[in-house]
């Protein structure tokens, strides 16, 4: 039966271009269940954006000496460009700072103020003389008042994952400096009462049973140890944001403030689904998220790093029930644990690893994708290095698939041309094969359908090995010379296989399955029911063209020299 499925991954900040631990933390895996839910005939709408808003985003654009706007607009072009390059697949990539969201920001605040859950509050906050403003959130440094960690920032500590007020902080000083010129002056700001939905928010969680442990222990870790849900500051005094306001009227006494870009970044995810319809990409984006006007028939998937979850199983979902209103409450969290690169940590700031838009300017999607998403970081951080990547792209994609195409279609295209061999009958070692397919493939579809992203490429991998197995065994090569009758059952049946294994690979391997599926005229080539059908796709006498070769191999040369080009920062 055809479901309705949302999905959406972690909308990266504007600030820069994002590493392969960003990619495969969230944008990835989003799209690879995205590519495979669409593949099983389900109606999908896979939304992404840019976060725009923030002190990050200011920060950059002066440096980048352009007016925020115009700068958050060139990378928003950037980053969508990469992320095509990559092959993610969002029905939409929207934007944090659109009309849409400023609205629907607004309008949360104003129910959120109607349910008696925003509480104005005068604060002390952070000003700084050598920067001559304030220094909200990320842009103060110090020591995590939780754990100790000193690199702490004043939004949370990506040590231990708490989430800080900038105060929090002990020795506090400038991101943007260094100055410990720092001063505490008076401001007022809006608070969301999030304590007061911690009762809701538990049962909500309760109830969330098959959410990877991940997931629930960083929300359960939040919401009961000891003060882990503390109402939160949703307002900044900054200039770059959503205005604040109550609904569309001014809100007395916050003039020239913004929201904080945590409280708009996720309402983002629903106006996306707005800006999606206003492009005319699509129609009735409330049938997505309001629970009365269809879309409690949704099944709705996030995407994100650990270091999101907080936000997304307390702050967000706050934000959902507090306003009274019925929109959709996010049905299964993904959440994954860091990727480092080669013996330290991807960085953003510090410039280290290898970022989107550099890979794909040495190999193409494929080949990360491949790699990133057999090795996600699931149950544990998980490191890359350029001798593993060389060694398992090397393995998986050349000598075990690739291999078997450019086997097949050459043996076929030089004793039997470019068309599928007709004759002869199919033998025990075929029946076998058959079996075992069907059992891979169930178990592939059921680590898809549970969202267990390196079990499934380990079940991919395995339907690959299957193949050259056969292959080995039945020696069509060999029997050839004798039989050719039951050499061209052979390759009848390993053609199939090969377009089987183009509509397969499909959600991780995207262009290289394309060009399979084009060498055999497959462009819309089904999901299989079951294997036994599917292996009978290509009829006797379909003709075919010998695909170009699908992954050439890393050298040693080029690992040395991309080990070497990385070793240092970005500048
Ligand atoms: O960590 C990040 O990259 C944030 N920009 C994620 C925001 S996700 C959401 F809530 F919108
Ligand atoms: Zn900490």
């Amino acid at each position: 039966m055809t479901k309705r499925i949302l999905i959406t991954s972690a909308i990266p900040y504007i600030n820069g271009i994002k590493h392969l631990g960003n990619l495969v933390g969230s944008q990835l895996p989003a799209d690879l269940f995205a590519r495979y839910k669409r593949a099983r005939g389900h109606d999908v709408l896979f939304l992404c954006a840019t976060d725009e808003h923030g002190t990050p985003a200011e920060l950059a654009a002066a440096k980048a000496g352009k007016p925020v706007a115009e700068y958050c607009a060139d990378m928003h072009e950037t980053q969508a460009s990469i992320a095509e390059g990559f092959r993610l697949s969002f029905d939409h990539f929207g934007r944090s700072s659109s009309p849409q969201n400023q609205a629907l920001t607004q309008h949360f605040a104003g129910k959120l103020a109607d349910q008696g859950l925003i509480q104005e509050v005068d604060e002390k906050q952070v000003y700084s003389h050598a920067d001559g403003r304030f220094l909200p959130d990320r842009y103060i440094e110090g020591t995590c008042p939780n754990c100790g960690y000193d690199g702490a920032r004043g939004d949370q500590c990506e040590n231990c994952t708490k989430q800080l007020d900038p105060t929090d902080l002990i020795d506090p000083r400038s991101a943007v400096s260094g100055s410990t010129d720092l001063e505490v002056r008076d401001t007022r700001h809006l608070y969301l009462r999030q304590s007061a939905l911690r009762d809701d928010l538990n049962t909500w969680i309760d109830g969330k049973v098959d959410w990877p442990i991940l997931t629930t222990s960083i929300a359960k870790k939040w919401l009961n140890d000891g003060d882990g849900l503390q109402d939160r500051g949703i307002t900044r005094d900054l200039d770059w944001g959503v205005p604040v306001k109550k609904g569309s009227d001014d809100w007395p006494g916050m003039e020239g403030k913004v929201f904080y870009v945590w409280f708009d970044a996720p309402i983002e995810y629903i106006a996306c689904a707005q800006e999606w319809e206003d492009a005319g990409k699509g129609s009735d984006w409330q049938s997505w998220w309001r629970t009365d006007k269809g879309a409690e028939d949704v099944a709705y998937y996030q995407f994100m790093g650990k270091d999101n979850v907080p936000f997304h199983t307390l702050s967000f979902p706050a934000t959902i029930l507090g306003s009274g209103e019925p929109w959709k409450l996010v049905d299964y969290i993904k959440s994954f644990n860091y990727l480092n690169y080669d013996g330290g940590q991807f960085s953003t700031s510090k410039g280290r690893g290898v970022f989107m838009d550099q890979a794909l300017e040495l190999l193409p999607a494929d080949y990360w994708r491949w790699w990133l998403l057999s090795h996600a970081p699931e149950t544990s951080d998980t490191e890359f290095t350029w001798e593993t990547f060389q060694q398992d792209t090397n393995k998986d994609l050349s000598d075990v698939l690739g291999n078997f195409v450019s086997r097949v279609t050459k043996f076929c295209r030089s004793k039997f041309g470019e068309a599928v061999p007709e004759g002869g009958t199919l033998d025990a070692k075929a029946d076998e094969l058959v079996q075992n397919l069907q059992a891979r493939l169930e178990a592939y579809q059921t680590h898809m359908d549970n969202v267990d992203v390196r079990k499934s490429a380990a079940e991919l991998r395995a339907i690959w090995v299957l193949g050259n197995e056969y292959l080995q065994t039945a020696e069509p090569w060999a029997v050839y010379k004798s039989d050719p009758e039951t050499a061209a059952a052979t390759i009848r049946l390993s053609l199939n296989l090969i377009a089987l294994y183009g509509v397969l690979s499909a959600p991780f391997i995207p262009d290289a399955s394309a060009k399979i599926l084009a060498a055999f005229g497959l462009e819309d080539c089904a999901w299989p029911g079951d294997v036994a059908t599917a292996l009978g796709t290509l009829a006797a006498g379909s003709a075919f063209t010998v695909p170009d070769n699908l992954f050439s191999k890393i050298s040693d040369d080029d690992r040395d020299d991309w080990k070497e080009k990385f070793a240092g920062a970005r500048t």
